[in-house]
């Protein structure tokens, strides 16, 4: 089976895509599949990458063109994206059988690279176009999400044009949101742009940090509870979807502030997650019931980590949906599966069969 990697891309989550990449080139069975390893660079060049996970592990790895070829038709039609450069000839991939897109964050996980995989008549690993763009903005995950009555915190949306037009009832609705608030770029991962607000005078400066990543920004009322994760992957065949054992993000130092960027990539993140978490058997049974929910609500294929709150009074609130869930060796998501009996190379010959299927 020749599998195409593909990773990096245009997002602030370039480097976490490398890395969860590194992981993935690692564990796949090289008896049983050719990789070809596929990276993007932060400008869009897609570059036929070395196959040396080394090189992209540490949470600040790049993909440049000068470490790649220059690439590509993928699968049998040629794709519309193919860069060429003038004076070279684009090298030859020939057809491949399924692509895996470990890409993370707009351009990538948001249903573009999915629609192109579509127009080449790729088979590829994980959600297709509707779910993955639904996946990736946090505004329209929460309408899907509230529609088939999944619970959700409190939450308000400036567009912007409300706040290039009326910033005062922008500010008016996050002051109606109990403090504190976090506030986001409504399309971007790894916590990227996001701000924990305690007073409403730093609203501001949030909204417009969180607009260098989305001109979208979603505001969420903080909820007061414990971080619970739960990996998802489809079913085979009709099967419903499977949920894992759930785990919890436990901070090292909880004042310190949230489970951001740093505390995900860059600090010494196992200390940081407790698999299975220790909850009560019907806390359990709801998170994974709520998981495969979402997984289906969203409409979601291949895989999904979906995030919740365990409220200090006990309910269990869905935060969000991701689409391709970090893959590095600190990742929940493999950890979630490796304690609920998957190993990481069983995990990644699952996505492929999936796709494959
Ligand atoms: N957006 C990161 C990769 C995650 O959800 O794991
Ligand atoms: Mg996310």
């Amino acid at each position: 089976v020749r599998v195409a990697v593909v990773f990096g891309g245009r997002s602030g989550e370039h480097s976490v895509s490398c890395a969860t990449a590194a992981g993935v080139l690692r564990a796949m069975d090289r008896d049983r599949y050719e990789v070809v390893p596929v990276g993007i660079t932060r400008e869009g060049r897609w570059v036929l990458a070395p196959d040396e996970p080394e090189l992209l592990e540490g949470g600040r790895a790049e993909v440049s063109a000068s470490n790649g070829q220059l690439l590509v038709p993928l699968g049998s039609s040629p794709a519309p994206l193919v860069v060429s450069e003038s004076g070279q000839v684009p090298q030859e991939l020939g057809a491949v059988d399924v692509v895996l897109p470990l890409l993370h964050g707009p351009y990538g996980e948001d249903g573009t690279l999915q629609g192109l995989l579509e127009m080449a008549g790729t088979r590829y690993a994980g959600s297709g176009v509707l779910a993955s763009a639904v996946g990736m903005d946090k505004h329209y995950m929460k309408i899907v999400l509230a529609g088939h009555g999944l619970p959700i915190g409190p939450y308000t949306v400036i567009t912007p044009r409300s706040w290039r037009t009326d910033p005062a009832a922008a500010l008016d609705a996050v002051a109606s949101l109990e403090m504190p608030v976090f506030v986001k770029p409504s399309r971007a991962g790894s916590s990227l742009g996001v701000t924990k607000v305690e007073r409403p005078e730093d609203v501001e400066a949030a909204v417009v940090a969180a607009q260098q990543h989305d001109p979208k920004v979603i505001v969420e009322a903080a909820v007061s509870g414990r971080e619970i994760e739960c990996a998802v992957l489809e079913g085979h065949g009709d099967d419903p979807p499977r949920a894992s054992v759930p785990g919890e993000v436990v901070l090292d130092n909880p004042d310190s502030g949230f489970y951001d960027y740093d505390t995900k990539y860059l600090d010494t993140a196992p200390l940081t997650m407790s698999i299975p978490a220790d909850l009560p058997e019907a806390v359990t049974d709801r998170v994974r019931d709520l998981a495969g929910r979402a997984f289906d609500a969203l409409g979601c294929e291949g895989l999904a980590r979906v995030d919740f709150f365990y409220t200090d009074s006990g309910d269990v609130v869905v935060n969000e949906v991701n689409t391709m869930p970090g893959f590095t060796p600190y990742s929940m998501y493999p950890a979630l599966w490796q304690a609920s009996g998957l190993s990481y190379p069983e995990l990644v010959d699952e996505l492929v069969q999936l796709a494959l299927e």
